[in-house]
């Protein structure tokens, strides 16, 4: 099997790559305060954010500084709705730190809203670019809501979910009639513009995607795959998702 050798592949337990990439943020931060965290939701994320939580507990990172920008959210929710990612961000982390709530950033198909979509990437460009982007991954090879068959150049968009992610997402819903058919989501662009990107890959169920990524072809049957041609990726996977490497 042919591996690309532009991304690092680091193979690690759970707990070892919530750790590393809290650290990777904690050194940022720390040498620069004000830096512009990518940040996305889904189950992937969520130790990391509970160890940034506890970090900045013991005051050994201040968000105080920061800026953050979200990947993607869904259309049609309504305000405060528990699976909204506005809602997962203020629980998992906003709530628990000490960022300032106007300088978190989550699309919005909202004329009115400051992070309305058309304007959402020259947002990110006037804020300097994001320095850390933090990506899961979908079963069918999206990041972000970005779904197979998506434009590389693409910017932030609405987007039509896959039935498979709907499928995968409606273990968070009470029956699957309930998870919103559309989303905005950043573009393949938006995300390769980041300095630097980290993507989690774990669990059984995410063992054909990361076979797929770590494969050579760039695909947009395969929206991951561009990140094959971003120098600075690490793929932080656990065992079970290296199953089939
Ligand atoms: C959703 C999100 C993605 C996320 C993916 C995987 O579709 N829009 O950003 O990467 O789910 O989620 P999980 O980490 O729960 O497997």
């Amino acid at each position: 099997m042919l591996y690309n050798i532009n991304m690092e592949l680091k193979i690690l337990s759970k707990n070892e790559i919530n750790l590393a990439i809290k650290d990777e943020i904690a050194s940022l931060l720390r040498r620069k305060p004000n830096a512009i965290l990518g940040l996305a939701t889904g189950s992937s994320p969520v130790g990391v954010y509970e160890e940034l939580v506890k970090a900045y507990q013991v005051r050994d990172i201040s968000f105080n500084e920061v800026t953050s920008f979200n990947l993607d959210e869904y259309i049609g929710l309504e305000k405060g709705h528990p699976q909204s990612y506005r809602y997962f961000m203020d629980n998992n982390l906003f709530n628990h730190v000490n960022i300032i709530k106007s300088k978190t950033h989550i699309p919005s198909i909202d004329k009115n809203s400051e992070d309305y979509f058309e304007k959402y990437d020259n947002r990110i460009k006037d804020a300097g670019g994001i320095d850390f982007q933090i990506l899961g991954i979908g079963s069918n090879g999206h990041i972000a809501f970005n779904e197979p068959g998506t434009d590389f150049n693409s910017l932030t968009h609405i987007v039509d979910l896959k039935e498979s992610t709907i499928k995968d997402n409606s273990r968070f819903f009470n029956n699957i009639n309930e998870v919103p058919t559309k989303a905005v989501s950043m573009g393949l662009k938006s995300i390769m513009n980041a300095k630097r990107i980290v993507i989690i890959i774990t669990g059984k169920n995410k063992a054909n995607a990361l076979k797929r990524l770590m494969s050579k072809e760039i695909t947009t049957d395969f929206p991951a795959s561009i990140l094959n041609r971003h120098n600075k990726v690490t793929i932080y996977a656990d065992q079970d998702a290296a199953s089939l490497l």
